[in-house]
């Protein structure tokens, strides 16, 4: 038996859990967790995880915590029978790399909850499934442990994860903290427990593109992002991408929080240009900026609020406005109530949590109507996934459109990401150059982007923005200094796209000009994630709180050739609220790893440009008809389309 824990300083922990369970099934988390390890330590053990559970809330078995560093390495230095299994690895051991993960202690990734495992032996145990496994097994995870490796072949996955699957009656935010606690589940976000975070990269691209194209949706024809006003609040984990952003997108941005330290964090890092602490400093630096059409970025230590009721005051026009604190858990932390120093709300969280509620609830009531006096001068307000309308509407704020059914306002990707990426098959597309090397990220750049110049010069009109935001993204991705952790690259593109840079990529492996790659993307993509509120809120059919898209996508990449596959229960907008799918896939340079990304990249993407086509979404009817005149083998269903009039006079 190792040593016990000894915790590295200054290491960010996870708060304390909550404690949700009876005395009995205090007694069944033991028993759940002892069934790990020989009888002869139970009784060792037991005190020590009954220990963590009344410290924490859950049993995390630091003492078997690896003392080795956890970092991502070049995939050769991995022990194992298998390349691909190697991969996942590299993956894994990134997820957990203290430079990478949030919580790197309690094995989550990000977002709070974000687990890569729920403790320290189902990490090591699957690592040494994956030193023994050969390219004839597969690895069954079941929200972080290791049901084991079962016969399989060498075209199916190496491994299959699943996380947080629930019977759907069980899905409440409570089932989460019960059933985490027992040691049965996890929240795997969406990135976390499918091993394919790859740092903040991925959130800054995503919010330019977000930014990018909302200001494309306010200017007027010649006008330009320069002077204009993006306000939006959180500098935290992810939220803290939007400064950065808005820089990349040339605007003003003023991005409010609560959390000094936050603040300071992300002014340190250089992700924030200037610091302000009080109202009228922020007055008169917005109306500097403004008059110099400057690029800036300037963080309010402050409620969100404040800073929407000052800017209606003195008539400051916001052009675009948004928010990114953490409403998809508003009661423990997520949204701070106004009226309240950051260390009163805290201590107001610890002490009445009732009342903290109370607050947060009356707080959003008051943060939409000051978004409405807004909008009604000519805002852009929408909602950027983080569960802000849900969260206002709940509370009672006067956020529901006429019909009572939708919002008053667009969240990012029924206006934005939906209409003008998602349907076209545009997304994140992401890859890891398995070397570690960074000349091999710098080639993958070239190849990625000479592959996007050739497809530009004949891509039509429709499509030839995005083209470009991502062929800008890529010529400055070096530049932008983005990378920690793997040697990852980021950019949105199409089933085509993704398709010629994958193989583009695994011809130059083969050619020994670079070294391995994984591909892999976002499970925020075109058809890996059903969420009403978030990635699927732009489908109108009904459907929208279905989750077929992503069953199918997952069971269908993993048939198609994905190294390995993830679906989840949760991530970005809470647990139940969505189901989120992804995959892996190691490329070698091998003639079956081209057919593989072929057969697997074009079903990962038609798929769910065929369900959005399916909701008579038009960008998505033009994007399948095009794949299917390029590809004769795909016969999609095509919805007709009815006559108003002649519903109308139906009921
Ligand atoms: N759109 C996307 O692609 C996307 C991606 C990731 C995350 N999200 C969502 O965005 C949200 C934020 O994620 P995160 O990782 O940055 O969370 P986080 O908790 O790390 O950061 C949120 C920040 O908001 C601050 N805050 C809370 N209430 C405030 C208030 N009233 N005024 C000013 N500041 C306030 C907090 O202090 C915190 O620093 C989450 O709900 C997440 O699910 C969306």
């Amino acid at each position: 038996m190792p040593p016990k824990h000894i915790f590295p300083e200054k290491v960010n922990r996870a708060p304390k859990r909550k404690d949700i369970l009876s005395a009995e099934e205090k007694q069944l988390a033991i028993r759940n967790a002892l069934r790990y390890f020989p009888k002869e330590w139970h009784s060792e053990l037991a005190s020590e995880f009954a220990e963590e559970l009344r410290a924490y809330g859950r049993i995390y078995m630091y003492r078997f915590k690896p003392s080795y560093t956890l970092r991502a390495r070049p995939l050769e230095e991995y022990p194992t029978q298998s390349k691909q299994a190697a991969a996942l690895m590299l993956m894994i051991q990134n997820n957990l790399d203290p430079a990478v993960a949030q919580h790197p202690e309690e094995l989550i990734t990000y977002g709070g909850n974000g687990a890569v495992f729920q403790n320290w032996i189902q990490y090591v145990l699957t690592l040494q499934y994956l030193a023994l496994m050969t390219d004839d097994q597969t690895l069954h995870l079941y929200s972080g442990h290791p049901m084991g490796l079962f016969p399989s072949s060498k075209n199916a996955p190496r491994v299959v994860v699943t996380n947080g699957m629930m019977i759907p009656n069980y899905s409440k935010p409570d089932d989460w903290e019960k059933f985490n606690a027992l040691g049965v589940t996890q929240y795997g976000q969406m990135t976390a427990g499918s091993f394919m975070y790859i740092g903040p990269q991925g959130i800054v691209h995503g919010t330019t593109i977000t930014i990018l194209n909302a200001f494309r949706k306010i200017l007027k024809p010649q006008e330009t992002v320069g002077g204009k006003i993006f306000l939006t609040a959180g500098l935290g984990g992810m939220s803290g991408a939007q400064p950065k952003a808005g820089n990349i997108c040339g605007c003003i941005t003023v991005c409010a929080e609560v959390n000094p330290k936050a603040a300071e964090k992300r002014h340190e890092q250089g992700w924030v240009d200037v610091l302000i602490y009080n109202i009228p400093d922020l007055i008169a630096r917005v109306r500097t900026a403004q008059k110099n059409e400057e690029v800036v970025s300037i963080a309010f230590i402050g409620n969100v609020i404040e800073v929407w009721e000052c800017f209606d005051q003195e008539n400051i026009h916001v052009h675009l406005g948004s928010d990114q604190t953490s409403l998809h858990i508003p009661w423990t932390g997520g949204y701070y109530p106004i009226g309240f120093s950051f260390d009163e709300a805290t201590k107001m969280l610890q002490k009445d949590p009732e009342n903290f509620k109370k607050e947060v609830q009356k707080s959003l009531r008051r943060h939409a109507a000051v978004i409405q006096k807004h909008t009604n001068k000519g805002t852009y307000f929408f909602d950027y996934g983080n569960a802000f309308l849900l969260e206002a509407s709940r509370a009672g704020a006067d956020i529901m459109a006429e019909n009572k059914i939708d919002f008053k306002y667009p969240s990012y990707v029924q206006d934005i990401l939906g209409p003008m990426c998602f349907d076209y098959g545009f997304g994140p597309f992401r890859w890891v150059c398995a070397s570690g090397d960074t000349a091999d990220l710098e080639r993958t750049d070239a190849i990625a982007l000479s592959v996007m110049e050739t497809l530009s010069k004949t891509a039509p009109p429709e499509i030839q923005l995005q083209l470009q935001d991502n062929i800008t993204w890529i010529k400055n991705a070096k530049t932008n200094k983005m990378v920690v952790g793997s040697k990852a690259r980021i950019l949105y593109a199409d089933a085509e796209g993704r398709m010629k840079i994958a193989e583009a990529f695994n011809q130059a492996i083969a050619e020994n000009k670079i070294g391995p790659v994984v591909l892999g993307r976002d499970h925020h993509d075109v058809s890996g994630t059903d969420s009403p509120y978030r990635e699927t809120s732009n489908i109108y059919d009904g459907s929208k709180f279905t989750a077929d898209m992503a069953i199918h996508n997952v069971i269908g990449d993993s048939f198609r050739g994905a190294t390995w596959v993830s679906i989840h229960n949760g991530g970005g907008v809470g647990w139940g609220e969505v189901m989120n799918g992804g995959f892996g896939m190691l490329l070698d340079g091998s003639s079956e790893a081209s057919e593989r990304l072929k057969s697997m990249l074009f079903y990962d993407v038609n798929n769910g440009v065929a369900r959005r086509s399916w909701a008579r979404n038009k960008e998505a009817i033009f994007a399948i008809k095009r794949e299917m005149e390029r590809t004769p083998n795909l016969k999609v269903t095509l919805p007709n389309l009815v006559d108003d009039n002649l519903l109308k006079s139906l009921f």
